[in-house]
């Protein structure tokens, strides 16, 4: 992975919550809130929490009394996904490493966590990690995107975006966030973590946006893809855009766009 994949900073958050999430979290906070929920948890840590799409769906289902501890690696989009929930004085904001997490040992009875593995530097780290914090009998609930082929509009804003860099193409969505998607893997890296009750559901989802440009600037502007172009020639971050629209218009249409999008929903109990 390389350093500028997991830095979530600048206009990265802005453009993250209110064009990526709408695009492609939101369906899929919606099962985790309901995943977490249902065994009406007195304890909740959500890890690599971002702008804070699960929190905003989980809150609302969580008990009154619940403890609801909300971290992520990045404070910038740790203070948007605050100043998106208000007030609600069972949350508990708290920067952290999801690898290194300042909790005791069996503190929490699930530790949620939705599209941030594939960001850990050591998986089987982060892993042992949220079991150590997990007390016994606790749900480990998180996700993981499938590979990037089935993931239309990732796959084709790619493939776009290297036509501006032929020689030096930009992989961030390759590489990372659509990097870690081999489920005998991610059974193997939980079983070294010390989890043995596991079960991955494969689950496919519509990802939809008002347009073609709407859905390319969400992928070259909200994510740390936009770094790794600017980090190329800042001057072609439009051209960028523009291709990525372009390639996404000529096979979803001018109007509004719908695609495929598919990820990896897992629980591990401890
Ligand atoms: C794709 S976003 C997912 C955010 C959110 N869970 C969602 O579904 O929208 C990945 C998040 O992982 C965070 N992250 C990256 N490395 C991390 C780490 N080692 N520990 C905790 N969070 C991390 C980033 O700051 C970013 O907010």
């Amino acid at each position: 992975m390389a350093a500028s994949d997991k830095v979530f900073a600048g206009s990265i958050p802005k453009f993250y919550d209110t064009l990526m999430v709408p695009l492609i979290f939101e369906a899929y906070a919606a099962n985790m809130a309901e995943l977490v929920a249902v065994s009406s948890p007195d304890s909740v840590l959500e890890t690599a929490a971002g702008s804070g799409v699960v929190t905003r769906a989980l809150a609302q289902r969580l008990k009154p009394d619940a403890r609801y501890v909300v971290s992520d690696l990045n404070q910038p989009m740790l203070d948007y996904a605050a100043a998106r929930q208000g007030v609600d004085s069972r949350i508990e904001w708290r920067q952290a490493d999801a690898l290194d997490l300042p909790f005791g040992a069996a503190s929490f009875d699930v530790v949620c966590c939705q599209f941030g593995a594939m960001f850990f530097p050591n998986r089987v780290a982060g892993y042992a990690e949220a079991r150590r914090v997990l007390k016994p009998g606790g749900h480990f609930v998180f996700s993981v995107w499938d590979r990037i082929e089935e993931n239309a509009f990732a796959d084709e804003v790619t493939n776009a975006v290297a036509t501006v860099f032929p020689h030096d193409p930009p992989r961030f969505l390759a590489r990372t966030p659509h990097g870690y998607h081999d489920i005998a893997l991610i059974r193997d890296e939980l079983n070294r973590a010390g989890f043995t009750d596991i079960k991955i559901e494969t689950r496919e989802e519509v990802s939809r946006a008002a347009s073609a440009r709407d859905a390319a600037t969400a992928y070259c502007q909200g994510t740390p893809l936009r770094n790794e172009i600017e980090a190329r020639d800042a001057s072609l971050l439009q051209l960028a855009t523009d291709r990525a629209t372009e390639a996404i218009a000529s096979r979803h249409g001018k109007g509004p766009v719908a695609g495929k999008i598919q990820a990896h929903v897992i629980v591990a109990v401890r």
